[in-house]
């Protein structure tokens, strides 16, 4: 059956508006449809913020993680704000970013695919259409690209004027990341200064040992004469940005066709997502997104199918093309066995090419008892644990991590080495919406990261030792 599926896929005709035509789920009604058509008209009219071959490269790269010759660590806001954007901000989760990747390239001895949820992660979807505080009921808060956080009746109505301030400071964030990634920020010779002021402790002093050693390596090849190339390479990171394609009428107002190839592109960001409540086979976010040529992630959660798993697959990678799909695995602590084995075997039997990655923070939300919501450390690290004990006992590799985070010093995940307690939350609660790590949380939970995949790759070469003998 999904073989005609993916026939069908592969030569139905796909136009970028195709999707009002399908069941739409977490999308906002617009109240004055001339309003949105006119912000529409002009999203139009505007420059994309990607282009075309970044996205092509960065599915290039995604291609080689699949075929476990690299790992993508994807990073940043559950949700980006407009009151929480700054400079300062954009640096600080870069700079983790950046730190959590030497300490990832140190353990997978392999390089590793810098994606972040920067740039255009401002759509959320939500588990209730409304939210009731002190007996006032009003519609929920969807991300600042669609209405207001304060809970207010007005604040609360979607506001397509929001899409142009989201594409400004869209267009605001890339332009500095792209800075920082080739204007000398992220030059490798740096590697000792992106540690965080505020980070302290044992991980700390493990990101120095390890970046006192890079440092040394490249003190030496200086020495010893290697070639110019390599040092510009070594002097420029290639970062990319990722979003949930959630809020279609932005997204398809950012369409483009690739001079290049003549097919579609998706321009709001080089790699969008497909979220685990809007992932029907037969909706309208499936279809637009199939028909874009961007490396696409689908999350998949405890209520994903095998058989949904391969319909998905076969709409959205019809061709089977490496490094176009990354399927992001979200399904909590104590529950992988219970679901990835059945995933991870549907796409075995289909032969998919996919990326598997990890989201351990999405299925680990809990309240805490002082009433915020948060996730603890170590629900986070045992889920991360469970996606690699189960991709090494069915055979597969375990391709990357998706995590919720910041680079600052805020207090909304507990546990950690050092640790956030539940009353310490009311302190630097400042997400717009899910609980980040904070840039501590994130080192130290990379470093944990990093000795799973060196035990991979001892793994492996201890596999090929025995087929060798
Ligand atoms: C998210 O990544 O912010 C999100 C809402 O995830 P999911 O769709 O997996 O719940
Ligand atoms: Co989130």
């Amino acid at each position: 059956m999904t073989q005609d599926i993916r026939k069908t896929a592969a030569t139905q005709s796909w136009d970028k508006a195709g999707w009002r035509a399908y069941p739409r789920v977490q999308m906002p009604d617009y109240l004055d449809p001339a309003a949105l058509e006119a912000v529409e008209s002009q999203l139009r009219r505007y420059p994309p913020l990607v282009f075309a071959g970044e996205a092509r490269r960065l599915k290039s790269q995604l291609a080689d993680v699949a075929a476990g010759r690299g790992f993508l660590l994807q990073g940043g806001d559950c949700a980006e704000s407009f009151g929480e954007f700054s400079a300062d901000n954009l640096r600080d989760t870069f700079k983790v970013i950046l730190q959590m990747a030497v300490v990832l390239t140190w353990g997978a001895q392999m390089p590793v695919v810098k994606v972040g949820r920067m740039a255009g992660q401002f759509a959320k979807p939500r588990s209730a259409p409304t939210e009731t505080i002190g007996g006032t009921e009003l519609p929920s808060y969807r991300g600042d690209i669609i209405n207001g956080f304060d809970f207010t009746a007005e604040a609360r109505i979607p506001d397509p004027q929001r899409m142009l301030s989201a594409y400004t400071q869209a267009a605001a964030s890339l332009n500095l990341l792209r800075a920082f990634s080739t204007g000398g920020f992220a030059d490798m010779h740096r590697v000792q200064s992106w540690i965080a002021d505020f980070v302290g402790g044992p991980e700390a002093a493990k990101y120095r040992e390890i970046a006192g050693r890079i440092s040394d390596a490249m003190a030496f090849m200086q020495a010893a004469g290697v070639n110019s190339d390599t040092a510009h390479q070594l002097s420029k990171v290639d970062f990319y940005t990722s979003h949930e394609a959630l809020l279609l009428e932005y997204e398809e107002a950012l369409a483009r066709v690739d001079s290049t190839s003549g097919l579609p592109v998706a321009g709001s960001g080089h790699m969008i997502w497909i979220g685990d409540r809007t992932r029907q086979p037969d909706g309208a976010h499936v279809e637009f997104c199939r028909g874009v040529q961007n490396p696409i992630g689908l999350k998949c959660g405890p209520s994903t199918t095998a058989e949904d798993l391969k319909v998905l697959m076969a709409k959205l990678n019809p061709e089977n093309e490496a490094g176009r799909l990354t399927l992001i695995a979200r399904f909590g602590a104590g529950k992988v066995g219970d679901h990835l084995p059945r995933l991870v075997q549907a796409v075995q039997e289909e032969g998919a090419n996919v990326v598997w990655s990890c989201d351990p923070m999405h299925g680990n939300v809990i309240k805490s008892s002082t009433g915020y919501k948060t996730r603890a450390f170590d629900s986070i690290l045992r889920e991360v644990r469970e996606f690699f004990a189960i991709h090494k006992a069915e055979g597969t590799i375990p391709g990357g991590v998706h995590f919720e985070m910041t680079g600052k010093d805020v207090t909304e995940c507990t546990g950690g080495v050092r640790a956030v307690t539940d009353e310490d939350l009311s302190d630097r609660y400042h997400t717009a919406c899910d609980p980040r790590l904070n840039a501590s949380q994130s080192l130290e939970l990379a470093f944990l990261v990093a000795e799973e995949l060196r035990a991979r790759r001892e793994g492996a070469a201890a596999d090929l030792a025995a087929k060798a003998v």
